[in-house]
């Protein structure tokens, strides 16, 4: 956090909301209400502030996720090329509905606004990597190499 922070101008430490609360996420796995107050106080700001930010990007994570979270673009493109069929897709293979996670907490299925990779419909979020261009087939294969 103190090398995050020193990234920023004294009087701007809320500039350094995003960062600082990627790295919690990163440490924690989502952010807690608890770990939200902490880096509201580090940042000298009101808690509702980092957790207005919390909820905000569909990045960060509020409620616990699998280890692996995996953001399936429904949006306009990826609708067109196939994104819904994938998500039913998604939600069959996995058992789990759209916001559900896997009873061995492997997986996390969440459905997303625009990627910004509409071009290469449809695509899905895994963790940080991008996938695109997929089918039913690919995503399998996808499901199938992660340890
Ligand atoms: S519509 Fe899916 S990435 Fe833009």
């Amino acid at each position: 956090m103190a090398a995050i922070l020193s990234r920023y101008p004294a009087d701007r430490k809320r500039a350094a909301m995003l960062p600082a609360l990627r790295l919690v996420q990163e440490m924690k796995g989502y952010l807690t209400p608890e770990t939200l107050a902490l880096v509201a106080e580090r940042l000298g700001v009101a808690p509702a502030a980092a957790g207005e930010v919390a909820t905000f990007y569909t990045m960060l994570r509020v409620t616990p996720v699998g280890r692996y979270v995996i953001d399936l673009c429904t949006n306009v493109s990826c609708s067109l090329c196939g994104g819904e069929r994938l998500l039913r897709h998604l939600e069959r293979r996995l058992g789990v509905p759209v916001g559900g996670t896997t009873p061995d907490g492997k997986f996390t299925l969440r459905e997303v606004e625009c990627l910004a990779s509409c071009g290469t419909a449809p695509v899905l979020q895994l963790n940080e990597e991008y996938h695109e261009r997929l089918t039913p087939e690919t995503v399998d294969a996808l499901l199938d190499s992660l340890p």
